[in-house]
């Protein structure tokens, strides 16, 4: 699967296969994380792979019994170090750069796993403290997301999204482009238009004109 096909396919998978998953699976979705861009390439993270059957069920309890996440074969839950990104850079290093480092290391394991034929789903709904007292962290670590994976038992259609028109601007706050004529002027010389793609520019446009 190319990367555009798994991203563009890929959907949060709540409920799984009981087929256990491979070993060389998980290692694959864990590098992916490992190799997220990271402010300062400081990796401020530490990855907690869960399979114990008694923590998953407190992980579940944790994330206000959504109760699919027992179910689940295998869970990671992403920790910060935050303190070292705040070394670096101060407090935006702390409240900014190690939450975004974080997330790109789970949207990077979520994609993996999807190329790798597994289903997941990102948990940030849980109780950080309980959190913390089932896996023994230290207080200075902050849980940020937990992600669930195993083999997909559902395909879950595409969820409702803004359309581009809705979400992009161009050059300009809440500049979005109204017409064909206005799309010249935006794609000259910086920007080509090719082929199939061109037809894609009717995206870009509200859906009347
Ligand atoms: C920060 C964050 C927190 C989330 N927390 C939960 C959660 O607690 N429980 C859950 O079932 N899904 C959770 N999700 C998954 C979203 O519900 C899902 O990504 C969204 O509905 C879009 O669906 P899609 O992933 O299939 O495109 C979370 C996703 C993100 C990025």
């Amino acid at each position: 699967m190319d990367a555009l096909t798994n991203l563009f396919s890929r959907r949060s998978v709540r409920k799984y296969k009981r087929k256990p998953v491979e070993f060389e699976k998980l290692l694959n979705i864990l590098d992916a994380g490992r190799l997220a861009p990271n402010a300062g390439n400081v990796q401020d993270w530490k990855f907690l792979v869960v399979t114990d059957k008694d923590k998953l069920e407190k992980l579940n309890e944790a994330s206000l019994e959504q109760d699919w996440i027992n179910e689940a074969p295998l869970a990671i839950l992403i920790c910060s170090e935050s303190v070292k990104e705040e070394r670096m850079y101060g407090p935006r290093g702390k409240n900014v750069y190690s939450i975004q480092n974080a997330s790109c290391a789970a949207e990077n394991m979520l994609l993996a796993a999807h190329a790798e034929g597994l289903g997941g789903c990102w948990v940030g709904s849980f109780d950080e403290k309980t959190i913390l007292e089932v896996f023994s962290i230290p207080e200075d670590v902050i849980p940020r997301a937990i992600l669930t994976f195993g083999y997909p038992d559902e395909k879950p259609e595409e969820k409702p999204k803004f359309s581009l028109y809705d979400v992009t601007f161009f050059n300009k706050w809440n500049n979005k482009v109204k017409d064909k004529a206005e799309f010249k002027k935006i794609f000259t010389e910086l920007l080509t238009v090719i082929g199939e793609q061109a037809k894609k520019l009717t995206r870009f446009l509200p859906k009347k004109s």
